[in-house]
């Protein structure tokens, strides 16, 4: 059977990346954070000391950025790699958070990092979520979603995840990050986040993460033997 391409995209903390990575490991797919290589970015440019508004110094950084995704043997979980170091916890802290959506917003990072994405689904039989996946990444891709989830609730979820992961932050600080990024992300100028089309959009705020897996698989599968 043909393998497809699933487009998810949507707001920060709406659940995209653990709903990804469940229906891709139902489909026996392979799920790409490409978030996770935006805040990689972040992270080396923030070891750089990179000048965010030199297009020479963001170019030279570029050149030398590796990002790639290894499982954990022991987890079973696949985690990010900036020029052979795991850096998946660090990606995920507060200070990348804060930066991520201005080091999103820069012309050369995202033309660098959409064609990585490219590559890595060219073979098709991917799950992958972010902002511009079905608006530019793949634009062809069979399946696009476009998830929303209200503010607070996205913020509790984002504590909760956080908590897990040995971090406590205080939910209004999450508050402001999220509401921050959503501004930026789709008010920005190059690929804002916005929803395709002949996306399905699906409010999670009232869902829990099974229906969510459900319903994104129910569509996928519908898909798949359409092909
Ligand atoms: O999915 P996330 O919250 O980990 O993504 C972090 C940031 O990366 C988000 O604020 C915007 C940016 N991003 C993007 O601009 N395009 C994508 N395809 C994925 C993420």
């Amino acid at each position: 059977m043909r393998k497809i391409v699933i487009a998810i995209d949507g707001y920060s903390g709406c659940g995209k990346s653990s709903t990804a990575k469940a229906v891709a490991k139902k489909l026996g797919y392979t799920y790409i954070d490409s978030g996770a290589m935006y805040r990689a970015a972040t992270l080396h440019f923030i070891n750089k000391f990179t000048v965010l508004t030199n297009p020479k110094d963001i170019q030279q950084s570029l050149d030398s950025l590796e990002v790639e995704f290894h499982k954990n043997e022991d987890t079973g979980e696949q985690e990010t790699y900036l020029n052979g170091l795991n850096v998946e916890k660090k990606i995920r802290s507060m200070e990348v958070s804060e930066r991520v959506s201005e080091v999103s917003k820069i012309k050369e990072v995202r033309k660098e990092l959409v064609s990585q994405q490219q590559k890595l689904g060219k073979h098709r039989g991917v799950v992958m979520d972010g902002r511009d996946i079905g608006t530019v990444v793949f634009p062809e891709a069979e399946l696009k979603v476009f998830m929303t989830a209200n503010l607070s609730v996205r913020a509790e979820r984002r504590q909760k995840e956080l908590l897990e992961k040995g971090q406590m932050v205080d939910l209004n600080q999450i508050i402001q990050n999220l509401s921050e990024r959503d501004r930026i992300d789709s008010t920005r100028k190059e690929s804002p986040l916005k929803k395709a089309p002949d996306a399905f959009e699906i409010d999670t705020s009232l869902l829990d993460f099974e229906e969510q897996v459900c319903e994104i698989t129910a569509l996928a599968n519908r898909k798949i033997e359409a092909q």
